[in-house]
């Protein structure tokens, strides 16, 4: 079984990315052949500062270290150093029925929050495709606002292999329904282009100030609140122990429950959980030659596999002759 997913350099990493993808992607370490990329072409249709990009990159492999990913067990790289990739992008490209992509709704909502409309950004989900057909993964574990770009990378496998002969594996996706959109400090889905994050490397006051200002409503102490409809009470549900969750759900129903208590549990138990992660996390970044060559040996392994789908893609297409 090949487990594959990537994530964007595009900003700093939060409870969202952690609970929807890598904590999952790190749990299938031991049992799968696994797949985990840093997608910088893709965080190119956001950020359009070269040292912005390439400080996001270092730093997106740091997190993924220090929070447990070995690279001895897994493929680990950046995606531009498999050029392969926008090969096949092109050649996706000429299947992908522009009704296809045009009804994908991130588009939409990113040039809604001022994400420059670009061609780049219009022709992500294929530049995505391609990544996960490259490899013929089997299964593609992401939150849920990744679901649509999956079902096109689905619909240009079986296109492919109709039009050409059986070439590609469909790949599956691995949405966890309890994980499957975590909110952020509004409510809305957690984001770092809606600004409503709870960073996993933030600590001290800066990481208080966000988790003191998830929005709750001004229903008395004492008063019953309905917890499904608290966005603390949702956060808190990721990082509690179940016994404990029991304790705060009949505070909430019965009354008694306290924002700012439960603001305050809810930050040590960040500290707690992530704690160990932010020290490893600096020891990498004090050695940048270290995480390059961890990089580079991932892209040299990412390469070979890729090379095989490429060469047999270009055979089946005629550009090969
Ligand atoms: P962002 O929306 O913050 O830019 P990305 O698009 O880089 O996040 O997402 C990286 C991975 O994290 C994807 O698999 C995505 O589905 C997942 N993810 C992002 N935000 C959330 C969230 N709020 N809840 C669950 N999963 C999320
Ligand atoms: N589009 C994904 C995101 O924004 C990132 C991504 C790019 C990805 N290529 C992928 C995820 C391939 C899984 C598989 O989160």
């Amino acid at each position: 079984m090949k487990i594959l997913s990537g994530i964007q350099p595009s900003g700093q990493l939060h409870i969202g990315n952690y609970f929807g993808m890598m904590q999952t992607m790190i749990s299938h370490m031991e049992s799968s052949e696994l797949y985990v990329f840093i997608v910088d072409l893709h965080a190119l249709t956001s950020v359009h500062e070269g040292a912005r990009l390439a400080t996001g990159t270092l730093e997106a492999a740091a997190d993924f270290l220090a929070l447990g990913l070995d690279p001895d067990k897994c493929i680990f790289w950046v995606q531009s150093d498999v050029p392969e990739v926008c090969e096949l992008t092109w050649v996706l490209s000429t299947l992908a029925p522009m009704g296809l992509i045009e009804r994908c709704h991130s588009y939409k909502d990113k040039v809604a929050k001022g994400v420059g409309a670009s061609h780049g950004l219009f022709s992500y989900p294929v530049l995505m495709a391609a990544d996960i057909l490259l490899y013929q993964a089997n299964r593609v574990p992401v939150g849920k606002d990744q679901k649509q770009h999956l079902e096109v990378a689905r619909d240009l496998a079986i296109k492919f292999n109709n039009q050409y002969g059986e070439t590609f594996v469909v790949p599956e996706p691995a949405i966890s329904e309890t994980m499957a959109t975590v909110p952020g400090i509004d409510g809305m889905k957690m984001s770092k282009s809606y600004g409503n994050t709870i960073p996993i490397f933030l600590d001290g006051k800066p990481l208080k100030k966000k988790v003191m200002a998830i929005e709750t409503d001004a229903t008395p102490v004492e008063d019953p609140k309905d917890p499904e409809k608290c966005n603390l009470y949702k956060i808190m549900q990721l990082f509690a122990a179940p016994s404990r969750m029991k304790e705060i759900h009949d505070l909430y129903v019965n009354g008694g429950a306290a924002y700012g208590y439960l603001k305050l549990e809810l930050l040590d138990l960040l500290n707690d959980k992530f704690g160990e992660a932010r020290k490893k996390k600096q020891e990498y970044l004090s050695d940048p030659a270290m995480l390059r060559e961890i990089l580079a040996k991932g892209a040299e392994k990412a390469r070979e596999k890729a090379a095989v789908t490429l060469d047999l893609v270009r055979d089946r297409v005629g550009l090969k002759y």
